[in-house]
């Protein structure tokens, strides 16, 4: 393989957190920063890739080089990522919020101490779960499994539940700093079973994963 082994290759990443309104000003989410997606997506530009980027709100700004979606909620992410079919990959990087609030206002909820809001949820689309068995389904689809506990265990069983090719899965516990932080210790969970990579920056987990992909698409 040249330097540039993806050149020709589409490949979608979704990153970030997804933002389910409350109302105008308030909203639930997952804690993402966005940091992971980022790199990936820059290593596969590295190698060539035409990169699609559908990202939630993150705080880390998307790479240069690559068509930046941009969404807030897991609906708009589904639909985003829908639109950009087909891709020869797909790394599902973003934290998706499980649950929107079904009974979100179109007007900013005032605060009155006789009248605290109760809020009622609904289920969000599994955007990995429906890419994996879509009749656009790239070759190549890789989720991502951030477990506090059982990491390999959890992970080894989501991959066959989401019905994706490779599981990303790494320790999330507060005591790792792996969120929010600039090193990840991560474990790609395959059809041949799994590979425990050490603790490195992202931006090297994002470069091997690449070259991974590459492997597998060339
Ligand atoms: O089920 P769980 O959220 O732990 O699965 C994580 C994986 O599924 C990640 O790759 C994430 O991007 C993806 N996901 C998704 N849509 C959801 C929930 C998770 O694409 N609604």
């Amino acid at each position: 393989l040249g330097p540039k082994p993806l050149i020709g290759k589409r490949v979608l990443v979704t990153s970030g957190p997804t933002h389910e309104p409350i109302d105008p000003v308030r909203y639930i989410a997952n804690r993402s920063s966005g940091a992971q997606g980022t790199a990936i997506a820059a290593a596969l530009r590295d190698l060539g890739a035409d990169v699609v980027f559908v990202t939630g709100p993150a705080s880390v700004a998307p790479p240069a080089g690559v068509q930046v979606v941009a969404v807030e909620t897991a609906q708009q992410m589904l639909h985003a990522v829908e639109a950009e079919l087909p891709v020869d990959a797909a790394i599902m990087a973003a934290a998706v919020a499980d649950w929107r609030v079904e009974n979100n206002f179109t007007q900013k909820i005032k605060k009155a101490p006789e009248s605290i809001p109760i809020l009622t949820f609904s289920e969000n689309p599994d955007i990995l779960k429906t890419l994996s068995s879509h009749v656009m389904r790239p070759p190549l689809v890789i989720g991502f499994a951030a477990e506090t506990e059982n990491v390999i265990k959890n992970a080894t069983a989501k991959r066959a539940r989401k019905g994706c090719d490779w599981i990303v899965a790494n320790d999330v516990s507060a005591e790792t700093g792996i969120m929010g932080g600039t090193e990840n210790a991560v474990h790609l969970v395959t059809m041949d079973g799994v590979e425990d990579w050490p603790r490195l920056p992202k931006s090297e987990v994002g470069h091997r994963l690449a070259a991974r992909i590459a492997e597998a698409l060339t």
